[in-house]
């Protein structure tokens, strides 16, 4: 018998929020594959590098749309539909939310074409369900500059890795940089309208709070859209 295709949970949320974390948790929780974008494939990676590093030019904005896409594009092919087929369930930190809310919402790009764009790349997988974590800016900019104080803090404990963690925080630094308000404050309410529009596929959590209640929230949230995950897991 071929087994009943399995479920996709898609993370999103501005960068800071605490999607990362969530992300992981829920995927252990269920015993799902835990995944990501951009860059969990061999090509996704060479793509995450070109659209993410500080030392690449900076995309025109139609380019950077078309590269996640592919990215996408590869994940879907190399990881999520195999998964999906085999009947295990799959947890991505990022999916198509992501290119409407950061490209569309956040750059200025037609959401409507965005969505076109991204079904195809994605040959119509969609997620059973978005979980939207949801912060203040002020809240994701805090968590940004914690984080890039914890990686400098543990590349000088470890002379041999004082290269990749400066690398590391030169690329939070370049965030910070780049953590127009404005920009994320679009890219937040995109995130919020999209939920709006379909609340059967997407859910809004409250990102604000410890990371047990954030990640009881998230549970709550997918047992009752897609309660029979937890019962796969239990049987
Ligand atoms: P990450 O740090 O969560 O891996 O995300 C990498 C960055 O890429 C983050 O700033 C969001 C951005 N991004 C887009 O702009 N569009 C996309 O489609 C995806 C997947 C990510």
């Amino acid at each position: 018998m071929t087994p009943r295709r399995g479920r996709l949970v898609a993370f999103e949320g501005v960068d800071g929020s605490g999607k990362s974390t969530q992300a992981r948790i829920l995927a252990t929780t269920i015993g799902a594959v835990l995944t990501f974008e951009p860059g969990a494939t061999g090509l996704g990676s060479a793509l995450r590098h070109l659209l993410l590093d500080p030392g690449h030019p900076e995309p025109e904005v139609r380019a950077e749309a078309l590269l996640m896409a592919a990215d996408r594009a590869q994940h879907v092919a190399e990881v999520i539909r195999p998964a999906l087929e085999e009947g295990r369930a799959v947890v991505t930190d990022r999916f198509s939310g992501s290119t409407l809310a950061y490209q569309g919402y956040g750059r200025g790009l037609p959401v409507g074409e965005l969505s076109q764009l991204v079904a195809w790349a994605t040959g119509g997988v969609e997620p059973d369900l978005t979980v939207v974590v949801d912060v203040p800016l002020a809240v994701a900019r805090r968590r940004l500059e914690r984080g890039a104080a914890d990686r400098l803090e543990r590349g000088a404990a470890d002379r041999l890795e004082r290269g990749a963690a400066d690398r590391l925080v030169k690329r939070s630094a370049d965030r910070l940089e780049r953590l127009d308000v404005r920009f994320f404050s679009r890219v937040r309410d995109g995130y919020l309208e999209l939920a709006g529009a379909d609340p059967l596929r997407w859910s809004v959590v409250d990102g604000d709070a410890d990371v047990d209640s954030v990640a009881a929230a998230v549970r709550q949230a997918v047992e009752q859209r897609l309660g029979d995950v937890f019962d796969e897991e239990r049987s």
